[in-house]
């Protein structure tokens, strides 16, 4: 549907933006492979954890991403959760460079995804289906592999990135 701001119903897409960004979120960098060896991905911050039995997570990826493509149904892919020092990495991956791997320090997981050193934990499996949803896809990918490191991560809040304090209430869940 035309934006429409006569429309009672319409929500501006810049203010919903402002508002979600309320909600703090840490920075993955999301890969996969084309032709079977060619390091693919991006930055991504709409990660979630989905279902724990069967071990399920989904990532929500622009249509616009021209990595989009890479990633299809069956295809082995990895999240990598960033480390509070990766901020450089973060921008890398959501930038124009041609080749973000270059240079960069990396290795495969045993499915075959890029791994980026450096992370404070990654998990990784195989896209299982896609949802179409509105301007993004949601990639519901079933997990295989992951690892936690002993980092602190990298956050994201209100459209800025931030290093972790180690601020720490008390509740635990
Ligand atoms: C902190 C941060 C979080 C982001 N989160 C997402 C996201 O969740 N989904 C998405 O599609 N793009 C996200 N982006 C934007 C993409 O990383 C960016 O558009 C990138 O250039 C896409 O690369 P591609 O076009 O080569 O696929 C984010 C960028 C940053 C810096």
């Amino acid at each position: 549907m035309d934006d429409n701001w006569t429309d009672p119903g319409y929500i501006d897409p810049v203010a919903l933006r402002n508002t979600m960004g309320a909600f703090p979120t840490g920075v993955t960098v999301i890969t996969t492979t084309t032709g079977g060896t060619t390091p693919v991905g991006l930055t991504v911050s709409s990660f979630t954890s989905v279902s724990l039995k069967p071990p399920l997570l989904l990532v929500c990826v622009a249509r616009t991403a021209g990595s989009l493509p890479a990633f299809r149904v069956g295809k082995h892919m990895a999240v990598n959760v960033l480390g509070r020092d990766q901020e450089s990495v973060a921008r890398l991956f959501a930038g124009r460079s041609e080749d973000r791997f270059a240079g960069l320090d990396y290795s495969s997981s045993a499915n075959g995804s890029p791994l980026l050193a450096g992370t404070s934990a990654w998990v990784s499996g195989f896209v299982e289906r896609i949802y179409d949803a509105g301007d993004h896809v949601i990639l519901l990918t079933h997990i295989e592999e992951m690892q936690r490191n002993d980092k602190s991560p990298l956050l994201y809040h209100s459209g800025t990135m931030h290093d972790w304090n180690e601020a720490a209430l008390t509740y635990e869940i």
